[in-house]
């Protein structure tokens, strides 16, 4: 079995503390001739087990945003705060799975990058498999991904992400490139992870996916323009 992380409860109480701190994140891209804000002081905190959105028009600073989180971008200005460290796993738009592994390596694969998260090299076939297990794929290890359909591969793409047991799942339109069905599926696949104590926080443009989560800013030219559900915003002396 994967190992278990304790069910938790889903209501937020906003007396919890924040899992992810965001205070005053900045991002400023500077050429020769033209300096262009593309994150203007945006605050916000995450608590565990939300399921978080970030929606806003295209443009509007989501990806840049996102990567501020997972740390494939650094801000300008502000920081993110991550509570008990940093440690997430990613569910990329186009899947980016490795064409010539299967679904099986694709996951043991990230158990060798991230080290296995903690456990010993000998447990992390089971684990891979259990991941799979535990996105309906169980049948499928050794499918290639051009054996699979659009949205299992995305799923084999959340096994991944889970492979090193990470707290936090970070996912970027992870639905964006499925027809509404199968998004629906698949979306059902990641909100059923917060049931299971994960945090998860996405992107999307699907108004219906968006009103889906406990939790949702919306981005306008860099901008929080709107918040909604317990989005315990920080008070930082500037
Ligand atoms: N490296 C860069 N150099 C210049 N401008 C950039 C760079 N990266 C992003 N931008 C600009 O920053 C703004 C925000 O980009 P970002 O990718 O975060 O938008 P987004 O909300 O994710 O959009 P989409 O919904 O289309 O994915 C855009 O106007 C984009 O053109
Ligand atoms: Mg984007």
């Amino acid at each position: 079995m994967y190992p278990t992380p304790s069910v938790h409860s889903t209501a937020l109480d906003p007396a919890t503390k924040p899992l992810v701190q965001v205070e005053h994140l900045t991002r400023v891209i500077a050429t020769r001739a033209q300096r262009t804000i593309i994150l203007d002081d945006v605050s916000f905190s995450i608590l565990p087990h939300s399921l978080f959105a970030i929606n806003g028009p295209s443009g509007s600073g989501k990806s840049t945003l996102l990567n501020m989180l997972t740390g494939i971008d650094r801000p300008t200005g502000g920081k993110v705060i991550f509570a008990g460290g940093r440690h997430v796993g990613i569910v990329f738009q186009f899947f980016q799975l490795i064409p010539t592994l299967t679904a099986l390596e694709n996951v043991l694969l990230a158990l060798e990058l991230g080290g296995g998260g903690g456990l010993p090299r000998g447990q992390w076939r089971r684990r891979a498999l259990s991941c799979l297990e535990l996105v309906g794929l169980a049948e499928y290890p050794r499918r290639l991904p051009s054996e699979l359909s659009g949205g299992q591969q995305q799923r084999v793409a959340i096994a991944r992400a889970l492979a090193n047991d990470p707290s936090v799942l970070v996912a970027d339109e992870p639905t964006g490139n499925l027809d509404s069905k199968t998004a629906h599926q698949v979306f059902d696949t990641l909100a059923g992870l917060v049931e299971r104590g994960k945090t998860v926080i996405y992107v999307t443009h699907d108004r219906e996916l968006a009103a889906r989560a406990n939790t949702r800013i919306e981005l306008l030219d860099g901008r929080i323009v709107a918040q909604q559900g317990a989005v315990a915003m920080t008070e930082v002396a500037r």
